[in-house]
């Protein structure tokens, strides 16, 4: 068996990614495969949800951000957009017990104030009930779009120089970020995207600066833990310098 080969490495537990965000893409190719409505690869894709934060709150993983549904998922159709919603609803309140239980807190990064009042009622009420929860910040990206999030950040900041509560010299990187649904966040470590596609589609456009990307040709509904655990291996084995090289201090290098 060759040295690097999948079997030998054992996925290491001190030095996983503190922040993992994931784009669950293929729901509809999956239900069109088997001639389906695309409503029943949302419907798969939720139960993949389900074991994803699972394995997430078992292995010890920070924060999982979901890309559930974007900015740009308003121009579907009426009754897919409606079946997402219905299905987000659903989830947000049957995983009630299941976030208390594991110690998992749920935010939401978006426009929350956009979705059906219902949802937001469901949505809210988790966010409270969930508030002290420190195992796993669980992120729905819930009508998020990263151009609408960095946006809304500068205006918020150009309104508190026009009232003096913030200087022109007052900006800096680590502003901006504190402007955004992510503030008081870790960035991504690792951006995960499934069903093939080599875009980031308005996901964490700021924060994904330094991440690693890793892309999967499975579709989300078949996405699974074993797989994910693969991809965290993958992850371990990346040289990441952030810009810079890397220098051997014990040569005084
Ligand atoms: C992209 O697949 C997926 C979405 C737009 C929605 C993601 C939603 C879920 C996984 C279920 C609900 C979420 C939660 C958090 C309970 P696509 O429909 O664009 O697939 P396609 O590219 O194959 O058409």
């Amino acid at each position: 068996m060759k040295s690097n080969s999948k079997q030998d490495l054992s996925l290491d537990l001190k030095t996983l990614p503190c922040h993992v965000g994931i784009i669950m893409d293929g729901n509809g190719r999956w239900a069109k495969k088997r001639l389906m409505n695309r409503v029943k690869g949302h419907e798969k894709g939720t139960q993949t949800v389900r074991s994803i934060v699972t394995a997430c709150t078992e292995l010890g993983i920070g924060i999982l951000t979901l890309y559930a549904f974007s900015t740009e998922n308003w121009a579907r159709p009426k009754h897919e957009v409606k079946a997402l919603m219905m299905l987000l609803k659903k989830f947000i309140v049957s995983e009630r017990e299941e976030f208390l239980t594991n110690n998992i807190r749920v935010n939401v990064i978006g426009q929350k104030h956009k979705l059906p009042l219902d949802v937001q009622a469901e949505v809210n009420t988790t966010m409270d009930m969930t508030r002290s929860n420190d195992r796993l910040l669980l992120n729905l990206a819930l009508s998020y779009g990263s151009r609408e999030e960095i946006t809304n950040a500068v205006t918020q900041i150009v309104e508190k120089i026009a009232s003096n509560e913030l200087d022109v010299r007052d900006i800096t990187q680590d502003l901006i970020s504190d402007h955004l649904y992510t503030r008081s966040m870790p960035d991504p470590d690792l951006i995960i995207r499934t069903s093939g596609e080599y875009r980031l589609s308005n996901f964490l456009l700021w924060q994904a600066a330094y991440s690693e990307i890793y892309i999967s040709n499975t579709l989300w509904p078949d996405f699974s833990k074993e797989e994910f655990i693969e991809i965290l291996k993958n992850f371990q084995a990346r040289d990441r310098r952030f810009g810079k090289v890397k220098c051997n201090t014990s040569n005084g290098g």
